[in-house]
């Protein structure tokens, strides 16, 4: 088998231990070759193809804990402004088809896997493997959460000690877009006291309340909030053109609207460091054991299928179910949140 391979979107840890795994299964065991897609799906519609050796990686050093991807992705709107999804991804497919390729693993969010789903309702078989910080795909777990989720408790364990020194309100802004797994679960396994998550807008006079309540208690407020987290009634911040936007300021209008209130309040913006550098032992794991499985399934004759991770086991879900999700108020997440009396923005309650 001619098998392509390529990460799309935004980095995160763990995607070189996939590709690592693709690479060794499909040349070693499986007598197959393996072509890495240079820059993500822009790059497979310019045809940007080099074929990946069983130990390419050495030329570069080591791999698996390497963060980033060596494959490059470039985080650019999909598809590019005036071309319609179906035409670019009809366009990717051709590409492969001329090169002579028989499979496409592709390793993406939600926005790649989408384009993947396109691609192979051409007849192309296509394997898809779910990869993002957010941990936003339906029905899985994605290889880079659980690094970026260690970046954050990091950070927290950090600033819980000059809070408690100062007395101070520290207010630490966690990526995740439009899904509340990440910040949530920053501030679970952070000890946070207040959690602001986008599928819960927050109320400035519960916050405040909610903080001096805890100040007077503890002295000190630890706070996560999402990058996407805004007060009720007022529109999300955003900056860059459609298609290629990204959240900013949730910390900062935080921070504002408090400090006039609230004595002594600081904030942090994580950022990009959530995505970058090496990846946790759990990461190069559920990567290692996607990227085997994803050429064993195409041996078997299957595709049209992300293989997934349900927190015990891998699963395979139809590639065209593929679907974004958020946090339901009445999942466990939140319900453990709640019961460790770590505030939502908002009394509950009373909503
Ligand atoms: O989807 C991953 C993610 O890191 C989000 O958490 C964040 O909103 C976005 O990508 C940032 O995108 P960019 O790297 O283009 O700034």
């Amino acid at each position: 088998m001619k098998i392509a391979i390529l990460t799309g979107g935004g980095d995160c840890a763990g995607l070189n231990a996939a590709v690592r795994a693709v690479v060794v299964n499909a040349t070693r065991n499986h007598d197959s070759e393996v072509w890495g897609v240079q820059g993500g799906l822009y790059g497979l519609h310019e045809g940007q193809f080099e074929k990946l050796e069983s130990n390419f990686w050495y030329k570069e050093g080591f791999v698996l804990e390497r963060g980033g991807t060596l494959l490059k992705t470039r985080v650019k709107r999909l598809p590019p402004e005036g071309v319609e999804r179906e035409k670019f991804a009809v366009e990717c497919e051709k590409v492969l088809r001329s090169q002579g390729f028989d499979a496409l693993v592709i390793v993406g969010g939600d926005i790649t896997l989408g384009m993947a789903s396109i691609i192979s309702k051409q007849n192309f078989p296509v394997i898809a493997i779910p990869k993002t910080i957010d941990n936003d795909v339906l029905d899985t777990e994605s290889i880079g959460f659980n690094t970026a989720l260690q970046v954050g408790v990091n950070a927290m364990d950090r600033v819980r000690t000059t809070a408690m020194s100062h007395d101070r309100v520290i207010i630490v802004e966690v990526m995740g877009r439009d899904a509340g797994f990440l910040p949530l679960s920053v501030a679970i396994a952070g000890g946070a006291d207040i959690a602001l998550i986008p599928e819960i807008p927050y109320q400035i006079e519960d916050l405040i309340e909610a903080i001096q309540e805890r100040k007077r208690r503890d002295g000190f407020v630890t706070i996560v909030i999402s990058e996407a987290a805004f007060p009720e009634g007022v529109q999300k911040n955003k900056v860059g053109v459609m298609g290629n936007q990204r959240y900013r300021g949730a910390a900062h209008i935080l921070e504002e609207n408090l400090c006039d209130q609230v004595h002594s309040v600081r904030s942090v913006i994580l950022g990009h460091v959530q995505r970058g550098g090496a990846p946790l032992a759990f990461d190069r794991i559920i990567a290692s054991r996607m990227g085997v499985a994803a050429v064993n399934a195409l041996k078997a004759g299957k595709s049209d299928i992300i293989i997934g991770w349900d927190g015990s086991a891998l699963t395979e879900i139809p590639l065209n179910k593929i679907q974004s999700r958020s946090l339901n108020v009445e999942s466990n997440l939140v319900q453990t949140a709640i019961g460790l009396d770590i505030f939502l923005g908002k009394d509950l309650k009373k909503s």
